[in-house]
């Protein structure tokens, strides 16, 4: 190299040195990282969001994007399963969902446990220690050949041994004693069911009160202790203590027809798995009363993970039971999850309408053999919204953009 040559090379990398320098100097670090991030080759472009509100609805059908249709009254049964990865448009799919059913006058109730489903339509009530209104777990069932006090205790027993593990059979025995007696105070006993439409029916702030007046009676009583220890997040929080939420159920043709959104986001997961399991029993519970009818209620479920007991596939669970029977009482189910495991066989093999978005990597293989796809399928579903849709009458999977128009299309 000759010595002009070499002058001008060290010349550009003195240029290249100060400027590194100067942007270092002033660029405050987290801008920096911003930058750097957004050079970054291997991230798919950002999409602009789709719009919604330009979505068709024809003749009860919806149009979920790109002229793919779903009915919420046509298909063989109206539930719909969305499994995804974080941020791959599962909280946004149902959203527009709920959005599209309200206004075809579907009766929607959503569950929150993140905090970000609001849509316009459904009022939304926020449960958390100072909301005004709670759920009651006490409340009892009016139908005649399988409700009452009874069946209720065995409900509740579950769920808090369920929300409160590990409970001791001796503990259940208090807990189920207990029960028994503060039905009897309410004056609500099994044999005579006009009593169980009771003006004043008991909650879980009388199974604490009932708790401490035998503590009181014997201060040497350690499994009453115990007992009020262990369900001390419930007491504490009072949501089950409270006025139930207005329009919960839905109940029958003369509900009105409008929306409820439950915010649970500010409950730990013991309670908002205990407040979903209660109010998606009762809303079952209602449908079940009012008779067989089409297709009125649909529940809608986000992360539905967080309101499936530990036995996921037991019978019992209310996600299980609304999948196999609720389309007899007119209830549809809407759920999603970030994992198929998560999830029940009932409600992956009763579901109609089932939606795939992009999954994480390590997720890609159980998916793919779950749902019969080829890997590759998954992987191409790049950006949020990207999905895979199959009606269960058919083995074909569409490619679907949720949402529409896209601009960069
Ligand atoms: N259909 C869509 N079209 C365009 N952008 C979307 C779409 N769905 C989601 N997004 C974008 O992706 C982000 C994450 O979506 P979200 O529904 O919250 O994901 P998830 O619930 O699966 O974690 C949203 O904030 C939104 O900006
Ligand atoms: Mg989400």
């Amino acid at each position: 190299m000759t010595g002009e040559g070499a002058n001008a090379t060290l010349g550009v990398f003195l240029f290249l040195l100060c400027a590194a320098i100067f942007f270092i100097l002033t660029t405050p670090l987290n801008r920096r990282k911003k930058l750097v991030a957004s050079f970054d080759p291997g991230k798919p472009p950002a999409r602009p969001a789709a719009k919604t509100e330009q979505l068709k609805i024809e003749k009860g059908q919806v149009e979920l994007g790109s002229g793919v249709y779903w009915s919420p009254l046509g298909h063989p049964n109206p539930h719909v399963l969305i499994v995804g990865g974080s941020g791959s448009g599962k909280s946004w799919t149902i959203r527009l969902l709920a959005e599209k059913l309200l206004a075809l006058g579907f009766h929607c109730v959503l569950f929150d446990f993140h905090g970000d489903l609001a849509v316009k339509g459904a009022a939304t009530h926020r449960m958390a220690l100072d909301s005004k209104y709670g759920v009651n777990q006490l409340a009892v069932s009016f139908d005649r050949t399988g409700g009452g006090p009874d069946p209720q205790r065995f409900e509740v027993l579950e769920q808090l041994r369920n929300a409160f593990k590990p409970m001791g059979v001796l503990q259940l025995a208090l807990l189920d004693d207990c029960l028994k007696a503060i039905y009897r105070k309410f004056g609500v006993y099994q044999e005579d069911p006009r009593t169980w439409r009771q003006p004043v029916l008991p909650h879980l702030g009388d199974l604490e009160k009932e708790l401490e007046a035998r503590i009181r009676r014997d201060p040497k009583d350690l499994r009453a202790r115990g007992l009020r220890t262990k369900l001390s997040l419930a007491f504490d929080f009072q949501i089950f203590s409270k006025p139930q939420v207005p329009d919960s159920l839905g109940a029958n043709g003369s509900h009105p027809r409008k929306g409820l959104h439950v915010d649970l986001s500010k409950l730990p997961p013991q309670l908002q798995y205990l407040a979903a399991d209660t109010l998606l029993k009762q809303i079952f519970r209602q449908r079940q009363l009012a008779g067989i009818q089409p297709t009125s209620s649909y529940v809608l479920i986000d992360e539905s993970k967080l309101c499936t007991p530990a036995k996921k596939d037991s019978p019992l669970a209310a996600l299980n039971r609304i999948a196999t029977e609720g389309r007899k009482f007119g209830l549809g189910l809407i759920v999603s999850t970030q994992f198929i495991g998560h999830l029940g066989r009932d409600l992956v093999v009763n579901t109609f309408t089932k939606i795939v978005m992009g999954t994480d990597k390590t997720e890609i293989a159980a998916t793919a053999r779950k749902f019969r796809l080829e890997e590759s399928m998954l992987q191409s579903l790049q950006h949020p919204g990207d999905a895979l849709i199959n009606f269960a009458d058919s083995t074909e999977w569409k490619e679907l953009h949720v949402g529409f128009p896209i601009a960069d299309e």
